[in-house]
């Protein structure tokens, strides 16, 4: 079984695809047209946001969010410990420093006690992470942040469609990074991005910034970079946006179907805060024994991943920053212990049973 089969997306809408392709080829119009136009507006509906702004990809997203909240050299932007690497090196292409706080136990996500001992003078914005598809509890990181004045960011790259308190991730705080990465509950056919906002200003410089940093053809006012999402990608962008809900539903009853079949079996499930409407982009469980249980079921024909095998301040790349081994005891935890089912909306019911008989039989 494979831990994510994203041809079967194309099945399912294969007219209404070839159609949007070739709607973007008879154009002749393949970059910056009406098709990023229209997915923009969508996009920004879609989330309850005023602006959606269209990038090559989620860590490009992330960049410019926070180049346009201000950030650059010699500033600080706090993340957590336990997230996908492409977040910290999105922080370190501004020029910033990223410093890395632990996740909470629970949900694998930012945990405000321990934000607050990371904020020194120099940190000009946070960035929590919505990881595996459950939003950070946002209420106390802003009540941290907005007295100090210092900007957050969500990267909201695996939580498309996710909740907090019943908005919509995208919302919650100054932008938001956004990946459509082809796995994630909406994805592309290659790579791409885009930064949601409220924000005018932010809006604007996000605008300018992925586009070389021009004001109009010939004048560049600042350096910006290239990181325009394609009139392809944003044509089928447009027709799979319109399952999202349907898929993400579809995840949660998959979900569900998981936490029946894996009671009382010696794995931990995922926890789903009070606050959140978690779109599982992924299912991961917990196990002490993590490393036999994924063989096991590699030999039922169970594929499986790990998300994230080795914490941020173990990576050689972020070595710089100083941290120590066990610095952040949960991450660690986590980086020894989860483990990710497969999950994706066309998974058939009796194909999560199966995973569950294999796990259950251990
Ligand atoms: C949490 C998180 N942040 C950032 C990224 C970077 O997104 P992309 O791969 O589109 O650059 C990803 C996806 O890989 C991610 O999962």
């Amino acid at each position: 079984m494979e831990f994510n089969d994203v041809r079967l997306q194309y099945e399912q809408l294969s007219e209404e695809i070839d159609s949007a392709v070739a709607g973007v080829f008879s154009s002749g119009r393949f970059i910056l047209g009406s098709s990023l136009q229209s997915f923009e507006e969508e996009f920004a509906r879609y989330c309850g946001a005023t602006y959606a702004i269209g990038v090559g990809n989620g860590t490009e997203a992330l960049q410019l969010a926070l180049l346009a909240c201000g950030v650059g050299a010699g500033d600080e932007v706090v993340t957590s410990a336990s997230t996908s690497p492409f977040t910290a090196l999105a922080i370190a292409m501004t020029g910033a420093r990223p410093v890395l706080v632990d996740v909470d136990a629970q949900t694998h996500t930012m945990a405000p006690d321990a934000l607050v001992a990371a904020l020194g003078p120099r940190v000009r914005a946070i960035v929590p992470v919505h990881l595996y598809g459950q939003p950070a509890d946002m209420d106390p990181i802003l009540a941290l942040a907005r007295p100090r004045g210092i900007r957050v960011v969500e990267d909201a790259c695996q939580a498309h469609g996710a909740e907090y308190r019943g908005r919509r991730v995208g919302t919650l705080a100054d932008a938001a990074a956004f990946s459509f990465y082809p796995t994630k509950n909406l994805g592309a056919v290659g790579d791409g991005g885009a930064v949601v906002t409220a924000d005018a200003d932010v809006a604007a410089r996000v605008r300018m910034l992925r586009d070389g940093g021009r004001a109009d053809r010939d004048r560049h006012v600042v350096r910006g970079v290239n990181s325009r999402l394609d009139e392809l990608q944003a044509a089928i962008l447009r027709v799979k946006l319109r399952r999202l809900d349907e898929w993400n539903a579809r995840r949660r009853a998959l979900a569900g179907l998981y936490r029946d079949g894996l009671a009382g079996a010696p794995v931990g499930l995922p926890f789903e805060a009070p606050w959140a409407r978690h779109v599982y982009h992924l299912f991961v469980v917990r196990s002490t024994a993590r490393d036999a249980l994924r063989a096991r079921l590699a030999a039922d024909g169970i594929d499986t991943l790990v998300h994230y095998p080795i914490p941020l301040h173990r990576q050689e790349a972020f070595r710089h920053l100083g941290h120590a081994p066990g610095a952040f005891p949960n991450a660690e935890r986590d980086a020894a212990e989860v483990l990710s089912l497969p999950l994706f909306p066309q998974l058939a019911d009796e194909q999560v049973a199966r995973v569950c008989r294999a796990i259950v039989a251990g």
